[in-house]
């Protein structure tokens, strides 16, 4: 097994991934992309000012964690370039369309971003998603710890991630990792660590 820069090659895999690990994949009448359109494609396709890694095993791409440094500047890009498109292809109304789908959809016109002083005190934000057959042997947590360490060498302060507040495990491996929790809304919770730590 073995981490490398992810490459826009991977992105069929990643939004897989993204999408099999995702919330939402207990549903069955949704569209497997559009999960990957808001939380994997861009830090992707984005390239500058992201630090995107994946993880490959013997069965190839098995997981991801994906980091945007400046999320303003990202935010921005993401304004520009890649949500018009998306837009355009999934309106925001669409008769028939699935409970799955529009919660998806709802994101890509308004998408979750942290509170302004969240992002001032903690400007890199990231996500992780490992499938089953990885998780539990460490490289989550490995992945997260040589991420910090990166982001504080390039000079950002601090880093903050959003996690749905049903998933005890993943929150209790942050807190190890020395993220405290910052914001709570009803169904997820923004936790945030300066990298100086
Ligand atoms: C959350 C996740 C990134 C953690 O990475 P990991 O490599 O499995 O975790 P590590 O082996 O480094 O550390 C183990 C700790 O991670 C946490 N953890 C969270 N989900 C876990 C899982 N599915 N399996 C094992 N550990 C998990 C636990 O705190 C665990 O400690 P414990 O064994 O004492 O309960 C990974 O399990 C994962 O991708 N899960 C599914 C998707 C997800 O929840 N992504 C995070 C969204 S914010």
């Amino acid at each position: 097994m073995f981490v490398r820069p992810a490459r826009l090659d991977d992105l069929p895999a990643i939004y897989r991934i993204c999408d099999e690990t995702g919330t939402f994949v207990s549903e069955d009448d949704r569209t497997p992309e559009l999960l990957g359109h808001v939380y994997a494609g861009p830090y992707v396709v984005a390239g500058e000012d992201t630090r995107s890694v994946v993880v490959v095993d013997g069965h190839g791409v098995a997981g991801y964690l994906l980091c945007a440094l400046d999320t303003n500047a990202f935010e921005r890009w993401r304004e520009t370039t890649w949500w018009p498109g998306l837009r355009a292809d999934y309106p925001r109304v669409l008769v028939g369309r699935s409970a799955a789908d529009q919660e998806v959809v709802d994101l890509i016109h308004a998408p979750p971003v942290a509170s302004a002083s969240i992002v001032t005190q903690y400007p890199a934000h990231l996500h992780i998603d490992l499938l089953p057959r990885i998780q539990g042997c460490g490289i989550g947590g490995k992945l997260i710890r040589e991420l910090i360490e990166d982001v504080a060498k390039r000079g950002v302060v601090g880093l903050h991630l959003d996690v749905g507040s049903e998933n005890v495990r993943a929150i209790a491996l942050y807190r190890r990792l020395g993220f405290t929790e910052l914001e709570r809304t009803s169904d997820s919770l923004f936790m945030g660590r300066l990298t100086t730590l």
